[in-house]
């Protein structure tokens, strides 16, 4: 028997060919012609928040609106008519007048949160208030008249989408009261199921009247489920203010406190990719110059981070922030490649821009503090301020880029201002131009890294997969495709195209140096098209995750 198998595993192929009749398509593989060596640094990741990558997705915060911010209009606009509207400021690219603006609700500020009395009946009254501010960075918060509710009140947050927890793993929660009339009270702070039956709790005596206080604890749960809610249980007496309700898994990955979610990261890690892109993207650039991204804002005590409304439908709270960035990267072995703001916003949105000699130097100022922060020794300000925050070496930060999908004569200017102080400063940092196709490049006084973007259909990318063939041997900086994507939900089909359209940067790899995929996630509940599509509980790659995998 085994003597007949192996004769047919020989002649198998023969076997099959005499079979059919069909045309047969001969592959030649020449081993003597060599083509370019890639280099490690060819497949890197783009991380930017969108479609709830980061909250609620990489970042493992399981209270959404944790602050109660979310209602805070976007900076740089006003309410009007229902709409946050940004100055009228001339757009960068043509000097339009893009008036932009976006429908805007307060009852952002409730995202997530509902208030009920305990018995259904009179509800307590409640409200956003900037009255008792936990900080400056963070005005708002929930204030309760408890005695006007008929029974007890909770307070009651639905995660993002519902809270998932496992059977047996720990859960690290904190929240802040402020209490009048409340002291030597109880409050508990418990995991709710659908039916508002408590799943686990934990009972704090309120010591304190009249200050904020702080009060944390861990929930140990016997129970798998992806449906709970998270809620404190108040008395139905005096009045409080609550703020900064935050909660998360004991297991993070690498087990950094204010960490992110071991399964998505690992997904990650398991690409192996060599650097990491953040934080975008628009959001880099902003609805207005005053929207922009702000790294300063996104390190240290994240009860204090101000977050910020980041143009692609919701807050940010800034959590998984520029210190998270840079571990992240350290953890999983990669460079990092940090996007800075190049004096202008999105000109899809406002693209207001900023031209006065001292706010631009602010801007590559805040550039090279950003660099500092990642690999100055702890003599230096941003290096200190590093070490404080918990990690006194350097991270691996080897790339800016100046700017996002930016175009014409102003982007330039200023570009080869930051260069210019980029490599003064840190000659080791290489700077990505993000100019995309334009007459201007010859503008550029020298380019190290291009970064054009590619978001086509699928047909496309397959019969472009020979497009990097036509760029000149003499092309005087590397390329860097930072973002593309075939257009439309990832089948089978598009993830083919993109591979073929690989094979063709692969086979050009002494030109196209570095490559990443955009989206890189997506929460289900807010879905897209992206590479890897979570829940609160579980997450999976689609095919195109696969290409890059291989
Ligand atoms: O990947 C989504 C967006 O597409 C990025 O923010 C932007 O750079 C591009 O236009």
């Amino acid at each position: 028997m085994e003597k007949w198998i192996k004769k047919i595993m020989q002649f198998g192929g023969l076997f099959l060919f005499m079979s059919c009749n069909q045309p047969v398509d001969v592959v030649t593989i020449d081993l003597s012609r060599e083509e370019a060596e890639i280099p490690p640094s060819l497949y890197g990741i783009f991380f930017e928040e969108i479609t709830h990558s980061g909250d609620g997705g990489l970042y493992a915060e399981m209270i959404r609106n944790r602050g109660f911010e979310d209602g805070t209009l976007p900076s740089g606009t006003v309410l009007k008519d229902g709409k946050a509207v940004a100055k009228p400021l001339h757009c960068y690219s043509n000097d339009s007048i893009n008036h932009f603006s976006i429908a805007w609700n307060d009852s952002l500020f409730m995202e997530s949160w509902e208030v009920k009395c305990v018995s259904d009946t009179r509800p307590p009254f409640y409200e956003i208030t900037e009255v008792k501010p936990l900080n400056n960075a963070t005005p708002h918060a929930l204030f309760i008249d408890l005695g006007a509710s008929a029974s007890d009140v909770w307070v009651m947050n639905d995660g993002y989408w519902g809270i998932a927890v496992t059977e047996g793993q720990r859960y690290n929660f904190q929240f802040y009261l402020f209490t009048e009339e409340l002291k030597n009270t109880v409050v508990t702070a418990a995991l709710l199921d659908r039916e508002e039956q408590i799943v686990v709790s934990k009972n704090f005596q309120i010591e304190r009247d009249g200050s904020w206080n702080h009060y944390e604890g861990t929930f140990t749960v016997d129970t798998t489920a992806n449906d709970l809610r998270f809620a404190l249980l108040l008395p139905h007496k005096g009045k409080v203010y609550i703020d900064f309700v935050s909660m998360f898994p004991e297991n993070t990955f690498c087990g950094h406190k204010n960490g992110l979610r071991e399964d998505v990261a690992g997904m990650l890690r398991d690409l192996r990719p060599d650097f990491v892109r953040w934080p975008g993207g628009c959001i880099v650039e902003g609805l207005t110059m005053d929207n922009r991204i702000k790294w300063k804002e996104m390190i240290g005590d994240i009860v204090k981070r101000p977050g910020e409304y980041n143009l692609w439908g919701y807050r940010s709270t800034y959590g998984f922030g520029y210190h998270e960035f840079l571990q992240f990267c350290e953890d999983i072995d990669a460079d990092g490649m940090f996007v800075c703001n190049a004096g202008m916003s999105c000109l899809f949105r406002n693209g207001d821009y900023w031209e006065e000699e001292n706010r631009i130097d602010n801007l590559i100022q805040d550039a090279l503090d950003a660099i500092e922060y990642a690999l100055g020794d702890t003599t230096t300000v941003y290096g200190k301020r590093r070490a404080e925050n918990g990690h006194a070496a350097p991270f691996p930060l080897k790339y800016v880029e100046v700017g996002n999908e930016n175009v014409g004569l102003r982007y330039v200017k200023n570009y080869n201002r930051f260069y210019k102080a980029i490599k003064e400063k840190y000659p080791q940092i290489e700077v990505v131009c993000a100019l995309m196709f334009s007459p201007y490049i010859q503008e550029a006084e020298k380019i190290d890294i291009l970064d054009p973007h590619y978001y086509e259909t699928a047909g496309w990318f397959y019969n472009n997969a020979d497009v990097y063939d036509k760029l000149p041997d003499d092309i005087p900086y590397k390329i860097y495709v930072g973002e593309y994507a075939a257009i439309g939900r990832p089948s089978l089909y598009s993830s083919l195209a993109e591979a073929a359209y690989l094979t063709g940067v692969e086979r050009n790899a002494d030109k196209v140096q570095m490559v990443s995929y955009a989206p890189l996630i997506e929460n289900a509940a807010h879905g897209k098209d992206h590479l890897l599509v979570l829940k609160n509980d579980s997450v999976y790659g689609r095919t195109n995750y696969y290409v890059l995998k291989m």
